[in-house]
């Protein structure tokens, strides 16, 4: 959808439909109060007639209201003033744009800009409108041959800014809103595909197709090969279980100084998660193609960095398998030897990611980063400690991991810190070699973020568990596209923005 930023009088808004808000017991928004006072009153009577009292979720399309431009207004209701939080507020845009986007409008203004949200200011509220606004107009097509299109779908989404000294800010919240709803679909669109299509080799093809796209980024596929090279062993072992080949994606994008230490991402692209011989039980196991959702939010957030043209020296790192069953498949007991050179001893084929996330992180010592993030769909425990609200947070060093909360609270991406002492360290001890590669029971989250603490010492590192967070289960199954909003907040607050 195209956005803008609208500003002027609002009488004279030329557009199909203007969108204002009601609170609870008929309270007109100070916006839909100047238009009713342009219409002499009209709303304030529709409202007196009890049709609509401003509770939240009500909406009244009001057709052919006097003295004003607009062809169409719809009232919707906001709630108690004081209850209007971002979430109730998103929700209300997402109902708000598919409606309009089933209806009949083509084009509309959103009045909604200046109400007052509890947790949100102006730009953070027109990032929110965007984003909400795709989440509801997204589907997922590329997979189904019957798609139903919409007769008149919503094309043209005007926010309107009264006050002009906030045109600017409402501007670039705009523009950057659209970077990040761009990384956000891109995210979802490969998270959403299933294990056959989107293969190691075909997330590898999607990363150089970005890098065509954008002259700015270089993209280089490192095949098994160059891998065995490097003595990747530890990500090498997992691939063996699968007959397709592993791919390391490296994506460098030089917006910033040359010579600047770089921001490194990496991303676990576990393209389909069977458990390998350590199998896991076969209900929902569907939902495993999603394991690539770490890699995906990098690149996705590649992307937003890209067309908002951040002045940052950033770089994505993917280690893309399968991982299944087979006779060449890991076996439980056995012992590789990490890029490291630490010996790892598989307790579990299932606990793969860390696996290939760590020779993927001592590859990233290679850039000199002034920060490394993973980000990875690591642990079941992570949604049995935070549910689908948070993201699991780790990190070794505090500062990098209070920006990325903070990032989060401000995108509405939220992360929660878990604690890394050495004391869980020891839940790793092997008899055999450096590591297990499962800390046994309690505290999987952390005891896979310790694993992954053991390759990141030479660099501050901060680890993202995405299992409850990167997709929906159930009748809205899905990808979300997270953490591309809390990932791309925190470049820009990096970049001074
Ligand atoms: N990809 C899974 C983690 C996962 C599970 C994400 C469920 C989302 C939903 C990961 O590879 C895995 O299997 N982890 C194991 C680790 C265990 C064997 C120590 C897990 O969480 O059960
Ligand atoms: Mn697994
Ligand atoms: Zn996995």
């Amino acid at each position: 959808m195209e956005y803008s930023i609208k500003s002027g009088d609002p009488a004279k808004q030329r557009t199909p439909c203007l969108i204002l808000g009601v609170f609870a017991k008929r309270q007109l928004s100070p916006l839909a109060q100047q238009l009713d006072r342009a219409s002499k009153g009209f709303l304030q009577r529709i409202l007196k007639r009890g049709d609509m009292a401003g509770e939240n979720g009500q909406q009244l399309m009001l057709y052919d209201v006097p003295g004003i431009q607009a062809e169409r207004i719809l009232l919707v209701g906001l709630g108690k003033p004081r209850e209007l939080n971002r979430k109730r507020y998103a929700k209300i845009v997402r109902s708000v744009v598919k409606g309009l986007n089933e209806g009949h409008a083509i084009e509309a203004v959103l009045g909604l800009g200046e109400v007052e949200i509890d947790d949100c200011t102006l730009p953070q509220a027109i990032r929110e409108t965007i984003l909400s606004a795709e989440e509801s107009l997204y589907r997922f097509t590329e997979t189904k041959s019957d798609v139903k299109k919409p007769q008149r779908p919503l094309k043209r989404l005007g926010l309107f800014v009264q006050d002009r000294r906030h045109l600017k800010a409402a501007q670039r919240a705009q523009s950057q809103a659209q970077a990040i709803a761009g990384g956000v679909k891109l995210t979802k669109d490969l998270a959403n595909l299933p294990g056959n299509i989107c293969t190691p080799s075909y997330l590898a093809d999607r990363a150089r197709q970005l890098g065509r796209e954008h002259g700015k980024l270089k993209v280089r596929i490192l095949d098994e090969k160059q891998m065995a090279k490097l003595a990747m062993g530890a990500l090498l072992s997992v691939s063996r279980g699968s007959r397709q080949p592993a791919k390391l994606i490296v994506m460098e994008y030089q917006g910033g100084k040359p010579g600047a230490k770089p921001v490194v991402l990496v991303g676990k692209g576990l393209t389909f998660d069977a458990g390998g011989i350590s199998l896991k039980p076969s209900a929902a196991m569907d939902e495993m193609k999603y394991d690539m959702c770490g890699g995906a939010s990098v690149i996705g957030t590649l992307k937003a960095g890209l067309e908002m043209e951040l002045p940052i020296n950033l770089i994505g790192v993917v280690p893309a398998s399968e991982n299944l069953p087979d006779g060449d498949a890991n076996k439980p007991g056995d012992i590789v030897t990490s890029m490291s050179g630490q010996t790892i001893e598989i307790l579990n084929t299932d606990a793969e990611g860390r696996l290939i996330l760590c020779d993927a992180l001592t590859y990233s010592e290679r850039f000199e980063p002034a920060v490394v993030i993973d980000i990875a769909t690591l642990t079941g425990a992570c949604i049995v400690a935070l549910g689908h609200q948070a993201s699991g947070l780790m990190a070794n060093n505090e500062a990098l991991a209070n920006e990325l909360l903070a990032a989060g609270a401000h995108a509405g991406d939220r992360a929660w810190q878990l604690p890394l002492w050495d004391a869980y360290q020891e839940q790793l001890d092997s008899n055999f070699a450096d590591m297990a590669n499962i800390g046994g029971k309690g505290a999987g989250t952390v005891t896979a973020a310790c694993f992954l603490s053991r390759y990141t010492k030479k660099f501050k590192w901060a680890h993202l568990d995405i299992a409850g967070t990167a997709w929906r289960s159930g009748t809205a199954k899905g990808a979300t596209g997270r953490p591309v909003p809390l990932l791309t907040q925190f470049l820009l607050k990096r970049c001074g923005q």
